[in-house]
């Protein structure tokens, strides 16, 4: 039998990720709150340090002018215009002036020649409402989130914050439409300890593990997502999910947009650079969505390297020293995992699932909202876990970390305020009932016979690269669905091999496989429901966008296992949609 251990806390950040660790800097720090933070990892490991490009705020250090409103603008254009007009304006009115807390807190960003922030281009960024490209993604060479995470981690243990390296939450307290803590396993021990708190914010980062050529890693297997989900609250816009264009072929790696914002050129087999075919204006630099769709495309006609199925980046023209300074962790990563050298030779690259537009509905700040508008009182959610909706139906690069410390410094402000006012609320007898009751039956599957949590994602991330990636159609998505509910049906049989309680990898790949095939249902079943194009979600049986019918958000709330799927409207203040061009 496990043994249950009890906390108490004013607030609880789930996460250590940008968004998680810049809420608990706020909490402990403005707020003065006791305040733990929760992660299945040593923090310090967070995919926020994967992030390589850049920051997008509009501080026209290069020469260049710049304004927030044009960054508004490019992202609102960039989400297909299902972005919320009100919650953008927040993230890029605000962007400049947090870059520069980073700054202030010692992010060692590249610098100008007169020692300001360093900018590069980036995909979708221009100036003046579209007229040119313009250098908005404040970088540290490519090792931007690097940095990001490292300051942040630094910043919460000056300010007191405690962490719970390697404990992973497993159930929220959910209780009378207000949450009240959370249960942890402790991955080292196998023991649970119960959270509680008056508030409790979401970081669990994205769930890019459901796809099997991704650039997310392992453990991003959408935990928070699901388990609001299990706790009946709606899961916002899941049909939009991006793939980046340039991952490395086969492992999905990012190679960092920052390649092409440097001057990098993606080319066929006959050399030709397609883009300017797709994208006319901005050519490499269109958004992702459209980058991603041009690769296939190039790809279907045969045009892949020897006929297969990826193209080249090429960065040669850039020359060493660019390469080296500015770009030293991509070179790194083609020496290491490709054997070939940058500098001199193209790099093998294809489309690779990286971002999802949808999640937990929030309010600009942090705030969860359930279906028909209501606060969970005491539950935020920030980062990709999160729906602000800031990114529509694409996202435009750079802007996830803007989102991760905009909106991570905005659900702290939020939360200590709310803790000021708020009383612990009581949990109910047995708060970790649930989750013993579900890992224990998992123990005991030990060394009997049952389906194998491996051989069910396996099955499951091909099926979702085949049939929910980039393309999509009615044929492709209904095969996906009946295919999925075999594979729910299957994980409730999982059988494990390891009855062992101190770091049971096994159970615990178990435990985020059930979520993971749910979260890949509910995907499925959105991109189904939305019959028309939009940003990242191509119907190819409907390929225009429907403004009419589907100007809209997704709600999609899960009951009996099928997904309710209801809408909202989008904010829409200052840009009407128009087409978009490139
Ligand atoms: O290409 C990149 O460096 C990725 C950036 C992003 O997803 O924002």
């Amino acid at each position: 039998m496990m043994s249950i251990h009890e906390h108490t806390f004013d607030a609880i950040v789930v996460g250590a990720g940008g968004s998680g660790l810049m809420a608990a800097v706020y909490l402990a720090k403005q707020g003065s709150l006791r305040t733990a933070v929760l992660s299945k990892l040593y923090p310090t490991r967070s995919h926020t340090g994967t992030a390589q490009g850049g920051i997008g705020a509009a501080l026209g250090n290069m020469g260049e002018e710049d304004h927030w409103e044009w960054h508004m603008f490019d992202t609102i254009k960039g989400s297909d215009y299902l972005g919320d007009q009100d919650a953008i304006e927040v993230m890029c009115r605000e962007s400049p002036e947090v870059v520069y807390e980073l700054e202030h807190m010692g992010l060692p960003f590249s610098r100008t020649e007169d020692g300001r922030i360093a900018q590069r281009r980036f995909g979708g960024h221009t100036s003046n409402f579209g007229e040119a490209p313009v250098r908005r993604a404040c970088y540290a060479a490519d090792r931007t989130g690097h940095m990001i995470l490292q300051t942040l981690y630094q910043q919460s243990i000056k300010h007191d914050v405690e962490f719970f390296d390697e404990f992973q939450v497993v159930d929220l307290l959910i209780e009378d439409g207000s949450c009240r803590g959370a249960v942890a396993l402790n991955i080292a021990t196998g023991e649970l300890h119960i959270f509680r708190s008056k508030a409790l914010v979401l970081a669990t980062g994205g769930y890019g593990q459901v796809w099997e050529i991704t650039s997310n890693a392992v453990t991003l297997t959408g935990d928070g997502l699901f388990l609001v989900a299990r706790r009946g609250v709606p899961l916002e816009d899941m049909e939009f999910y991006q793939f980046h264009p340039t991952g490395i072929r086969r492992m999905g790696i990012l190679i960092t947009e920052g390649v092409r914002g440097e001057g990098g050129i993606l080319r066929n087999h006959a050399g030709e650079r397609f883009m300017e075919l797709y994208a006319p204006n901005l050519k490499d630099l269109a958004s992702r969505d459209v980058v991603s769709r041009a690769i296939y495309k190039e790809i279907r006609a045969g045009r892949g390297i020897n006929g297969e199925r990826y193209v080249h980046l090429d960065a040669t023209q850039l020359g060493a020293e660019v390469i080296e300074n500015k770009l030293p962790e991509i070179a790194d990563f083609c020496r290491t995992y490709l054997g070939i050298d940058p500098v001199t030779e193209p790099i093998p690259i294809q489309p690779t699932a990286h971002y999802a537009m949808g999640g937990i509905p929030t309010d600009v700040d942090g705030g969860v909202v359930g279906m028909q508008g209501e606060p969970v009182r005491g539950l935020y959610a920030i980062g990709e876990c999160a729906c602000v909706s800031v990114h529509g139906a694409n996202r435009l690069g750079t802007n996830s970390l803007v989102d991760l410390v905009v909106f991570g410094r905005r659900a702290g402000i939020a939360m200590a305020e709310y803790c000021r006012g708020a009383d612990l609320e009581p949990t109910g007898e047995d708060p970790a009932g649930r989750s013993r009751e579900e890992l224990e039956a998992l123990l005991s599957t030990a060394g009997k016979d049952g389906e194998n949590a491996a051989e069910i994602r396996r099955e499951m991330k091909e099926l979702m690269m085949d049939n929910v990636s980039v393309f999509r159609t009615d044929e492709l998505l209904s095969e996906a669905k009946v295919k999925l509910e075999e594979l729910r049906e299957r994980a409730d049989r999982i059988a494990i091999d390891d009855p062992s309680r101190a770091f049971n990898l096994d159970l615990t790949d178990a435990w985020e496989t059930r979520g993971m095939v749910e979260l890949a249902q509910i995907t499925t079943e959105c991109a189904l429901n939305r019959t028309e194009s939009r940003g990242a979600h191509s119907r190819e049986d409907y390929p225009d966008r429907d403004d009419e019918n589907w100007l809209k958000h997704t709600l999609a709330v899960v009951r009996d296992g099928a997904s309710e799927i209801g809408y909202k409207p989008v904010s829409i203040t200052r840009f009407e949609p128009k087409e978009r061009v490139y």
